[in-house]
């Protein structure tokens, strides 16, 4: 079967755009991905010595408030009624997370009002009121006071980046969240669950059209195989989902990502934490948080006698590593605007999704794009003839 359109990488991004193209316009798409598996970064797996579901790439929650992405996503899969929380371990206690009137009152001993509260972090914060904070340990201590941001976001952001907060720019931050009530809901949005029969069974529900055809292990930039870059650009159409560097064989120079390693660990046990994810908001602890992911399912009857935890490390990614987080300075925007550039130009190749835009892009976000690359130039393309750019 001779494919109508080609789809580099079967994330969220590629496989919406391959669902759509296969079901809608009736088009054969042929999908390839250089992992042994589909779904990208979202992907799970059942670990074989606890039977628990385990996100491979870092937990995966979805969360959105697109009515759009919600109905398109409801048509593989139900959702479970989870809802995430996080809790933070500060100096041997345990916080509820983000900031709020659980945490501020717990932390300065106190039982004050919302308005007290309030009243209190804008008189720690007015520490550096006035001033222009050209560092992120400053921007931090003028957003939140300076006792809450040293307990809880100081030394946590420092372990993230590897780098003193005081020699990161402030613009990373533009708010610090804090809620003078006690909800300690993790995401403020209208919809929230986990796939009920796990992320790869949703993903290959996507995947499953008699018009998808699906090969794994195979590199786009393989010019060995059928369908690589030297092979189908110029003669069909390529969505393409991978790193936009690699694409243009890093011309206008690398850009730069943040990696996690994942230390995972079989206990016997069968509950280490009581909850999914516990932060390590301390210095002296080298990890950032620990991921326990039997609570992403309380439903499921998982074995009581064993449970899986992964302790998750940050720094920055080198060449071969996964890249995660752009890390997004002055010169990686400067060297993306150059890719957009080549981008532009490059005549039936679209670009999409975490990789080949540098954005993070949380799952709804990375469905929503695609579903609006789909109708505003793929259906326009095939439907009208016009230009695919
Ligand atoms: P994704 O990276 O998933 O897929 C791209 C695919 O392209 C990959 O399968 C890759 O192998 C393939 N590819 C790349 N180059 C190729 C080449 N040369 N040839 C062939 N194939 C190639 N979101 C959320 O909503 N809630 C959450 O809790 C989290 N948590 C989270 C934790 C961590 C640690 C990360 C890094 C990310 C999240 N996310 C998230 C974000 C989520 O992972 C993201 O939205 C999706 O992965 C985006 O899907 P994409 O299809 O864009 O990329």
């Amino acid at each position: 079967m001779t494919a109508d359109l080609v789809v580099v990488g079967s994330g969220f991004f590629g496989l919406t755009i391959a669902e759509r193209a296969a079901t809608e316009l009736g088009l054969n798409v042929t999908v390839i991905d250089r992992r042994d598996h589909i779904g990208g970064n979202a992907y799970s797996e059942t670990e074989a010595q606890t039977g628990i579901e385990v996100h491979r790439y870092g937990a995966h929650l979805f969360h959105t408030s697109n009515e759009k992405v919600w109905d398109y996503v409801n048509r593989f899969t139900t959702f479970t009624n989870y809802v995430h929380r996080v809790y933070g371990v500060h100096k041997g206690e345990v916080f509820p997370l983000p900031i709020n009137l659980g945490t501020i009152n717990q932390f300065f001993r106190a039982n004050y009002t919302p308005a007290e509260a309030r009243a209190l972090i804008a008189d720690q914060a007015g520490e550096l009121a006035g001033t222009d904070p050209q560092n992120l340990n400053d921007k931090g201590i003028q957003l939140i006071g300076r006792p809450l941001y040293e307990a809880f976001i100081k030394h946590y952001t420092g372990k993230q980046w590897q780098t003193d907060p005081k020699d990161l720019p402030a613009g990373i931050i533009s708010r610090l969240p804090v809620r003078y009530t006690y909800d300690n809901r993790y995401f403020n949005d209208t919809y929230e669950g986990l796939p009920t029969q796990g992320y790869t069974a949703w993903i290959e529900r996507m995947a499953d059209h008699p018009n998808i055809t699906v090969t794994l292990s195979t590199d786009f930039f393989d010019e060995s195989q059928p369908i690589s870059k030297g092979n189908t650009v110029g003669n069909v159409p390529v969505i393409y989902t991978g790193a936009v560097d690699k694409y243009f064989d890093y011309a206008e120079g690398d850009l730069s990502w943040r990696t996690i390693d994942f230390e995972k660990e079989v206990l016997n046990t069968g509950d280490f934490q009581g909850t999914s994810v516990v932060n390590y908001n301390d210095a002296e602890v080298p990890y950032t948080r620990i991921i326990e992911p039997r609570h992403f399912h309380p439903e499921r009857n998982y074995q009581t006698d064993k449970t899986i935890i992964m302790r998750e490390f940050s720094r920055f990614a080198e060449k071969g590593d996964e890249p995660y987080y752009p890390v997004n300075t002055e010169a990686d925007r400067a060297k993306l605007l150059a890719y957009r550039d080549l981008a532009k130009a490059e005549d039936n190749v679209l670009f999409g999704g975490r990789l080949g835009t540098y954005k993070y892009l949380d799952m709804h976000m990375a469905i929503g794009s695609a579903l609006s690359m789909y109708e505003n130039k793929i259906k326009p393309h095939f439907e009208g003839g016009e230009k695919l750019e």
